[in-house]
């Protein structure tokens, strides 16, 4: 069998296949309840033949969500994604959600409470500075994503995975830039991985083996002082010891710093400005180059980076990262990745999966336009093909 095709095992779940749709906030929470549209989005993916989908972006609590958009998950919302995890079961793939805690990333005006921080800093988005995180406060999220795991297995999902990356509020907390605490929570890596660990290890209770529990681990901020690969591969090789999660996706950037630097391509500037409200959107029309700036679009673009955390873990691993041909998958795997993630690349072609099973040689229509990125501000979709 095509080992692409091949089941795999991940914690306690079974994926049908080695790829995942990655988390791509899908815009179809208005006011942070479930609708149809997200059943039909992910509805689709699973029909387009993916193992495993991912809902996103799921808050652990109201003041985590990246704005007043995003669900949190509670037992309303729960109730709401049984209807998703059972489309996507009809279809025969799995379901994962994505927790986490937007932390300084989150729009505190839209939210209208305070964004948290690892210490207080202006975030453009929200027009506002993230407040001062208390022990209590992170105590109190910590178990937050406790209770957000609970639900998520009782609605269904097969896996959950928790947001490490991206400079959101476990990935701010490990950034030795963004965290300058002198407490239990700053420092030395094992105190700014305090949070991370804890909350590895409180999902873990939480769920026991009823579901997987995986992390999106940032591997490298790619922000001058941020956090980077030789302190990422520690916090794997502690999540690995800890036996906490059953696998890591491996991703790059800062929404909060580089965004550019989690996806590459072409950095749709004026789009970006057109979509935010002002006076975020005039700022960004003026300073959007320095902001977002460009990388160039390469094949696979993280897994040089990642090889470093296959060749020193034995933690299963998710390659992520401008994954869109047969052929890159191939490699993958043949050098021990036990599955690949896949966003933009689906986004345009939800059955690019059963296409590339039927043949292996099709090609995918994603330019890295990144024109899909805005659109998370009203629907998130390709317009290339809409
Ligand atoms: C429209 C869009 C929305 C995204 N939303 C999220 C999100 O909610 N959470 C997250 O961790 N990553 C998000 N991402 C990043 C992707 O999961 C992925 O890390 C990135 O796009 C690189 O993968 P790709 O090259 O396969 O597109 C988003 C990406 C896109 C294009």
């Amino acid at each position: 069998m095509d080992p692409v095709f091949s089941p795999v095992r991940l914690g306690p779940a079974t994926v049908r296949n080695r790829i995942v749709k990655a988390a791509t906030f899908e815009a179809a929470t208005p006011g942070g309840v479930v609708t149809d549209r997200l059943v039909e989005f992910h509805r689709r993916h699973a029909e387009g033949g993916v193992g495993m989908t991912t809902v996103a972006f799921c808050a652990v609590s109201p003041e985590g969500r990246t704005d007043r958009d995003a669900m949190w998950l509670h037992p309303e919302v729960a109730a709401g994604l049984r209807t998703v995890t059972d489309a996507v079961h009809e279809a025969g793939a799995a379901a994962s959600v994505q927790l986490g805690h937007a932390g300084p990333v989150a729009n505190a005006r839209s939210n209208q409470l305070p964004a948290l921080g690892p210490g207080r800093f202006f975030n453009p988005l929200g027009m506002r500075r993230t407040r001062f995180a208390t022990e209590a406060d992170l105590t109190r999220v910590t178990a937050a994503y406790g209770t957000a795991a609970l639900l998520a297995a009782d609605a269904g999902f097969d896996a959950v995975e928790l947001h490490f990356g991206h400079n959101y509020l476990i990935s701010a907390f490990l950034s030795p830039l963004l965290n300058r605490r002198d407490d239990r929570y700053g420092g030395p890596l094992h105190n700014r991985a305090r949070l991370a660990l804890e909350v590895a290890r409180t999902v873990r209770e939480a769920v026991g083996d009823r579901i997987a529990v995986t992390a999106k681990l940032n591997m490298d901020d790619r922000v001058r002082g941020g956090f980077g690969i030789e302190e990422s591969v520690q916090v794997a090789a502690w999540l690995q010891e800890a036996g906490t999660v059953d696998a890591l996706k491996l991703t790059a950037g800062s929404s909060l710093l580089n965004p550019m630097a989690i996806f590459t391509g072409d950095a749709p500037v004026r789009e970006f400005a057109a979509a935010f409200p002002k006076p975020a959107g005039w700022g960004l029309r003026v300073s959007g180059r320095a902001f977002l700036r460009e990388y160039p679009f390469r094949e696979a673009y993280l897994l040089d980076r990642a090889r470093r955390f296959r060749a020193e873990l034995s933690l299963p691993l998710i390659l992520l990262g401008g994954v869109t041909s047969k052929s890159t998958m191939d490699t993958a795997l043949a050098e021990g990745f036990d599955l690949v993630a896949m966003a933009r690349a689906l986004l345009i072609e939800p059955d690019l999966p059963a296409r590339l099973r039927a043949d292996p040689t099709v090609q995918s229509r994603c330019t890295h336009c990144n024109l899909c990125v805005p659109t998370i501000y009203t629907r998130t979709h390709c317009p290339v093909t809409a």
